[in-house]
């Protein structure tokens, strides 16, 4: 971040104005400093590059030892948020959303520059229904963007300046991902319900392929919608229920007692369903692609798994873990999505269904 981002960012806990010392700059980019509210007397650090607005208890159960002992060293009271109950759930998210994005399957530029592959430009687009043009000169955030990847496709648009928030430990990732482009990022380490941003900052607050894995989505959904200015646009990708049953009846029940098993374990145990899709998008797709192109179209989740093959094994393998590990996950009928945004007070501008699996709703706050 640049020290003038300050002015887009408050006290998570009092709403205060907060101060800024920087400790190591590096073209203009804050690399390391704290946070300070003078209002209510809490400090949150900032650790290459990542502003950490994580709760005493978050602290505790999510960062590195490395990690904690620079942000004792910069805030030496210790102080987050405190007095927060730790959720269990929101724990797990943030230590195997890490897991998959930073160890197992980390995320690169091959995959993100293979433009057709479920990383690449052409899916982010369709995934969250937003023009590519109209990013320009805007201040955007992304919720749950931890990856990396609509950060990815939004710097190259010309837009002035990407917020990017995530709970887990991969949001460290990007500062070298993104290297180029970090005159342009703020990164904050939080929870989506207790941010630091503004009311009324964004033009465009994304939530892609994440609100169905915050238990309060609802909450979440309006603490997005805060953030954006009148007129601004906010945009989420969610399972569907509809045409999900395999996830809704099969695996979602069976968590009860995969969650028993190590992450490590998941891991392992989803090569066993990327094997079946593998072989069912190659040999029975595939052939019946050659022969009747338009009734291969029409088979189960062809569209989806055709996706995830662009980028080959690994991505249904990774796919496969990410449904099995994922701590909750839920599935949304149209209703529940539109509702979303009516409930909020905001107009729906477009609801569609992508690869027969997913919402994309544009919603706009009046
Ligand atoms: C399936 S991943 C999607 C990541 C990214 N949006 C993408 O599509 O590439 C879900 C993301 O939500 C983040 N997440 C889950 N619960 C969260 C919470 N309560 N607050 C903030 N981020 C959360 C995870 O850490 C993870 O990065």
């Amino acid at each position: 971040m640049r020290p003038s981002d300050i002015e887009i960012l408050h006290c998570p806990r009092c709403h205060g104005s907060l101060t800024l010392t920087t400790l190591d700059v590096e073209n203009g980019n804050v690399v390391n400093g704290v946070l300070r509210c003078p209002a209510c007397s809490k400090s949150y650090p900032i650790l290459n590059h990542v502003c950490i607005f994580l709760t005493d208890a978050e602290r505790d159960a999510l960062l590195s030892p490395e990690e904690k002992r620079l942000a004792t060293a910069l805030c030496p009271g210790g102080e987050g948020l405190e007095g927060l109950p730790l959720d269990q759930r929101h724990t797990h998210a943030g230590r195997n959303w890490a897991y998959q994005f930073a160890d197992a399957f980390p995320v690169d530029r091959r995959r993100l520059e293979n433009i057709d592959g479920f990383w690449g430009e052409t899916a982010f687009f369709k995934f969250c229904g937003l023009d590519k043009g109209a990013m320009a000169d805007k201040t955007l955030a992304v919720f749950c963007g931890g990856t990396g990847r609509e950060a990815w496709h939004l710097c190259r648009t010309g837009a002035q300046r990407i917020i990017v928030l995530d709970l887990g430990g991969h949001i460290g990732c990007l500062p070298a991902l993104l290297a180029e482009h970090l005159d342009k990022l703020v990164l904050i380490r939080c929870d989506v319900m207790r941010h630091p941003i503004k009311s009324g900052t964004c033009a465009v607050a994304i939530c892609d392929h994440a609100l169905q894995h915050i238990p309060d989505y609802a909450g979440a959904y309006r603490a997005m919608a805060e953030t954006t200015v009148s007129g601004g646009l906010i945009s989420i990708c969610v399972y569907s229920f509809e045409n999900n049953w395999p996830m809704t009846h099969v695996v979602e029940p069976a968590k009860r007692v995969l969650h028993l098993l190590p992450v490590q374990a998941l891991r392992v145990l989803a090569l066993v369903p990327a094997g079946l899709i593998w072989l069912y998008q190659t040999v029975l797709c595939g052939s019946v692609g050659l022969v009747f192109p338009r009734l291969s179209a029409m088979l189960p989740w062809n569209q989806l798994f055709s996706l995830w093959l662009r980028d080959g094994f690994g991505k249904i393998w990774e796919a496969c873990f990410d449904l099995l590990h994922a701590p909750v996950s839920y599935h949304f009928n149209q209703t529940e999505v539109a509702n979303l945004a009516t409930d909020t007070g905001l107009r729906v501008l477009s609801l569609e269904m992508v690869n027969k699996t997913m919402w994309t709703m544009v919603s706009e706050k009046v």
